[in-house]
């Protein structure tokens, strides 16, 4: 009967058991479907009473099948979204994270222990041409100074007529530095620089940091304390010794070479203590020196009223010191399992 249909179908589970339900009652060999096969072999008085009934009593299967239908997929939606909640509670998985390169982490370091001594970050080009990289710092053309860069040249000049290269220091920013912000100056210039060099301790591309300052009655002491000051806070050990030893740059007059006392500890330099103590050795960290006069000349400015000292240090070496690193090649093969080593990777 259609009361027993319509609540077959109110009582079904699932939409398996309504589908199944709906071919009984309406598929083609289904039962309503037949009664209204029947309606064909009535007489006009029968169809016209048994006609209305028929047709509502497929109506109404028809709307009971898709109200059915529609409030067993209600559910099945509500129990999915129950069921697949993300729990926010969860640990997740690890998922490996990029770290700073040991190499823009020491220029970050240095950047700030500087700027404690009131150094601004100067930058310059590392296409350089040749009268910011050699003329400029006192080293004119076939001076003996450039054949010591193994410098990289390209093959054309520019709109000056100069010589262009890969800078081989960050020395030209110095020039650059005066001729931009005129004297006094106080600043630093971390960067890239070049030279067509490669062996367990030098690769065509490594790092520099300068140092620059500029003002009335600066003399060795400045430079010395500087130095000094700076290399403890980087290495963060107060038992730093200096060695000053003279030395020749072009550019300084005089020059000063620096070197470290270290020790091995644990296969590994240490820095810290003089180099002459027992078991000890110094090292050489930078070049240094009182701004010849011919570079602040160069420079826009006048020597007989602003002096001033320079240095310069390899960023890779200062790196390696002071995370016990022994290849500077390593630097530059950006293998995690390396990094990861010196905990410079997660
Ligand atoms: N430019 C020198 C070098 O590359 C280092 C230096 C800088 C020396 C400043 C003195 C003063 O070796």
């Amino acid at each position: 009967t259609g009361q027993e249909a319509l609540s077959r179908i109110a009582g079904a589970s699932d939409l398996d058991t309504l589908e199944a339900l709906r071919v009984e009652f309406l598929g083609k060999q289904g039962s309503i479907s037949g009664l209204l096969k029947t309606l064909g072999k009535m007489s006009p008085d029968e169809r016209k009473a048994e006609g209305p009934k028929i047709h509502g009593l497929r109506e109404s299967v028809t709307e009971a099948l898709t109200s059915r239908k529609e409030a067993l997929e209600t559910a099945a939606l509500d129990a999915r979204l129950a069921s697949e909640t993300i729990d926010l509670s969860l640990p997740a998985p690890d998922q490996p994270r990029g770290s700073v390169h040991p190499v823009s982490q020491v220029m970050d370091e240095l950047a700030e222990v500087f700027a404690d001594m009131g150094f601004a970050v100067a930058t310059g080009p590392e296409i350089e041409d040749d009268w910011h990289n050699f003329t400029a710092l006192n080293m004119p053309e076939s001076h003996p100074a450039r054949a010591m860069h193994d410098t990289f040249y390209f093959p054309d000049h520019n709109d000056d007529g100069r010589e262009m290269l890969l800078r081989t220091h960050t020395s030209p920013v110095q020039i650059r530095s005066m001729i931009a912000q005129g004297a006094p100056l106080r600043v630093i210039a971390p960067g890239r620089v070049y030279r067509s060099d490669s062996d367990a301790t030098h690769t065509p591309m490594f790092h520099q940091i300068e140092g620059l300052v500029i003002d009335k009655g600066i003399h060795l002491g400045h430079l010395k304390w500087t130095l000094e000051t700076f290399l403890k806070a980087f290495f963060e050990r107060d038992d730093i010794v200096l060695r000053l030893r003279p030395s020749y740059f072009p550019f300084t007059e005089p020059s000063v070479e620096v070197d470290v006392g270290y020790a091995y500890e644990g296969g590994r330099r240490v820095v810290g203590g003089s180099g002459d103590a027992p078991g000890h050795a110094w090292m050489e960290v930078l070049g240094s020196g009182m701004v010849n006069r011919r570079v602040i000349e160069a420079g826009g400015l006048d020597p007989d009223e602003w002096q001033g000292f320079a240095f310069g240090t390899g960023v890779d070496r200062l790196a390696m010191l002071k995370y016990g690193m022994d290849d500077l090649r390593a630097f530059f093969d950006g293998d995690v399992r390396w990094l990861s080593h010196y905990g410079f990777s997660a």
